[in-house]
Order: C-alpha cells, then sequence, then structure tokens
C-alpha cells in the first residue's frame, strides 16, 4: 500500500509538472489545434506568453482542415513533421503573430483557404507536397512580408496571379510540378529582389517575358512547360545566374550570342526545344559551366 501511495504521489506530481508546462510554455489557443507554434521568439524575460493572433490561428486552422471540434492526427502539429515560428516582438508582446510557416509533406488536401492572407507576418511558405488543388488565392496579395514561397508538387491550377508581381519582398518563388496554365505574369519584372524562380513542370505557355532580378536572380527553371518564340536577349541581364534551365519547352530560334555574358552559369539546359543555328561562340567564357 505504502508503495502504491509512493508511486501515486510520483503520478500525481509529474501530471502537475506537465499541466504547469502545458500552460506556462505553450501558447493559448481558441480553437482545436491545442499547439500551434513550435518555436515562439519573444522576450524571456517577460514572464506570460502572449496570446496568438486569433486570425493567424483561424488560418492555420482552416489550412490543415482541423475547424471542426473533432480532433485528428493531422491536427498535430510538432517540430518534428512541421516548422511554425511565432514571433510576439512584432505586436509588442501583446499577440505573437506566425512569421514562418513549413507544412510540407503533410498531405493536406483540397484549396488553399482564403484566410491565409490573414498571416500578415509571414515571410516563410513552404506547402510542398501536398495534396493542393485549385488556385492560388486573391488574397496572397495581402502577405505584404512574404520573401519565400513554396507550393511545388501539389495540383494547384489556374493561372499564376498578377499580385505575385506587386510582392516586392519576394526572393525566391517555388511553383514547380503543378498544373499552372497561361502565361508568365509580365510584372514579375517589377520584383527587384528575386533571386529564385522555379516555374518548372507546369502547363506554361506563351513566350518568356521580362523577369525581375536583374542582378540577383540566380536560378530560373522555367524547364518543361509549353513556352514558345526565341528565347530573349534580356536573360543576359541577369549577371549573377548560375542556373537556367529551359528543357523541353517549344522554343525557336538561335540561342542569343549575348548569352556570354552569364558568365556566373554552372547549369544550363536548353534539351527538347526547337532551336536552330549555329551554337554561338559562348562557350569559351563559360568558365565554370558544369552542365548542359
Ligand atoms: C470551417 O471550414 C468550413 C469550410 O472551409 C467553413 O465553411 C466554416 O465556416 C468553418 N468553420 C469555422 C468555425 O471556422
Ligand atoms: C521578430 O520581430 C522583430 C521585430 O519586428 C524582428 O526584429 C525580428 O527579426 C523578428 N524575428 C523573426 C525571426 O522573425
Ligand atoms: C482547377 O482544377 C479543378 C479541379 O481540381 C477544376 O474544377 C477547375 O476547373 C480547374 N481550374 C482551372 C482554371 O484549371
Ligand atoms: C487553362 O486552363 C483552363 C481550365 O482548364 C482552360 O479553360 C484554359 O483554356 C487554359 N488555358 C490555356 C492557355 O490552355
Ligand atoms: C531558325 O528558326 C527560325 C524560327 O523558326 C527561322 O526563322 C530561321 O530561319 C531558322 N534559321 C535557320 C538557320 O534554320
Amino acid at each position: 500500500m505504502a508503495m502504491f501511495m509512493y508511486v501515486y504521489r510520483i503520478f500525481i506530481s509529474l501530471l502537475l509538472i506537465l499541466v504547469h508546462c502545458e500552460v506556462t510554455v505553450e501558447q493559448a489557443t481558441h480553437g482545436p489545434l491545442r499547439k500551434i507554434c513550435t518555436y515562439t521568439r519573444r522576450d524571456k524575460t517577460i514572464a506570460e506568453i502572449p496570446p496568438l493572433a486569433r486570425e493567424d490561428e483561424d488560418a492555420i486552422t482552416e489550412l490543415l482542415r482541423c475547424n471542426s471540434t473533432v480532433l485528428s492526427p493531422r491536427c498535430l502539429i510538432t517540430g518534428s513533421n512541421s516548422k511554425v515560428i511565432c514571433n510576439c516582438t512584432v505586436e509588442n508582446h501583446k499577440r505573437c503573430r506566425v512569421v514562418e510557416i513549413d507544412f510540407s509533406d503533410r498531405r493536406i488536401e483540397g484549396g488553399i483557404p482564403q484566410n491565409i492572407g490573414n498571416l500578415k507576418y509571414l515571410t516563410t511558405l513552404n506547402l510542398d507536397r501536398n495534396k493542393l488543388n485549385g488556385p492560388i488565392p486573391e488574397s496572397f496579395k495581402d502577405l505584404k512580408l512574404l520573401t519565400h514561397i513554396s507550393l511545388c508538387d501539389n495540383s494547384l491550377n489556374g493561372t499564376i496571379p498578377l499580385s505575385l508581381g506587386e510582392m516586392k519582398s519576394l526572393q525566391k518563388i517555388s511553383l514547380c510540378k503543378n498544373f499552372f496554365n497561361e502565361t508568365i505574369p509580365p510584372n514579375l519584372k517589377s520584383l527587384e529582389s528575386l533571386e529564385y524562380l522555379d516555374l518548372s513542370y507546369n502547363l506554361l505557355s506563351g513566350n518568356i517575358p521580362e523577369l525581375g532580378g536583374i542582378g540577383t536572380l540566380t536560378e530560373l527553371n522555367l524547364a518543361d512547360n509549353q513556352l514558345s518564340g526565341e528565347l530573349p536577349d534580356s536573360l543576359t541581364s541577369f549577371v549573377k545566374l548560375e542556373e537556367l534551365q529551359l528543357q523541353n519547352n517549344e522554343f525557336v530560334g538561335a540561342l542569343p550570342s549575348s548569352f556570354h555574358s552569364l558568365v556566373n552559369l554552372k547549369t544550363f539546359d536548353v534539351r527538347g526545344n526547337n532551336l536552330n543555328g549555329t551554337i554561338p561562340d559562348i562557350f569559351g567564357g563559360w568558365e565554370k559551366l558544369l552542365i548542359m
């Protein structure tokens, strides 16, 4: 009996410690998701963790399809399957806001909800390798601080929205392996911080428009689409370009001789097009070229 009481007391103490941790370490949530932030950046000298903004919680709840009260395993956010970084400094420790999301490989189904636009402080969104379908919602334009967006390997469709070209903070856009069709939005050229653009494996057609990131762009991958027309001279203004992948499209005409100014190229692939003419005397200049 004494032994039993002893074990019982330890058990109760542990339980109390756990409850205590739950209260002090986790942020309170409103809905069925009991834990959302896997890491919270805050001022540790303030004892209480401020609550997560309700609108951020709503957006994540809807994205994960967890807004019924029935808890399902897909509603569990742990550090090992996902990353949600919250930052309480942005609203002066009154509330915390979500600044980074990595929900790759979570088998999320259905559309990206309109209220994703609630996540006003989001800088990084990674939804790679899920089962998302439908279009990129209009509300994306509200994610004004977004620097990295990655939606590869889903079943998204519709057009690449013009509003992407208005999100000036964007440095990395990765929309590969989806069903986006129509043309590449011409206003991507106003993205002056763009370093990485991957639109490969979609159904894009039309010409390559002038693109943004002149001087900053290091990777451009437009492979495996239905793009056509001649390769524009303007590609040569990407002086930092290291990777240029244009294979398996419907490009015609000759390689612009001005390509020789792309001295940093390491990967250059134009296979599977209808290019013709002679190969210009450009390869001597490409000392770093590894693959062609
Ligand atoms: C839950 O999601 C459905 C479908 O997206 C929506 O119609 C409904 O209003 C949501 N319910 C709550 C409580 O947010
Ligand atoms: C958190 O917010 C503060 C204030 O805006 C900012 O200085 C800091 O870099 C942010 N940290 C992250 C990781 O977002
Ligand atoms: C996108 O796909 C859905 C089915 O997933 C379809 O109903 C819709 O018509 C498609 N829209 C476009 C613009 O391709
Ligand atoms: C893009 O997909 C939609 C829906 O499937 C279709 O109606 C439209 O004609 C497609 N556009 C092009 C250029 O193929
Ligand atoms: C290459 O293709 C373009 C467009 O199809 C054509 O106008 C041009 O005459 C061709 N040049 C050669 C050398 O075959």
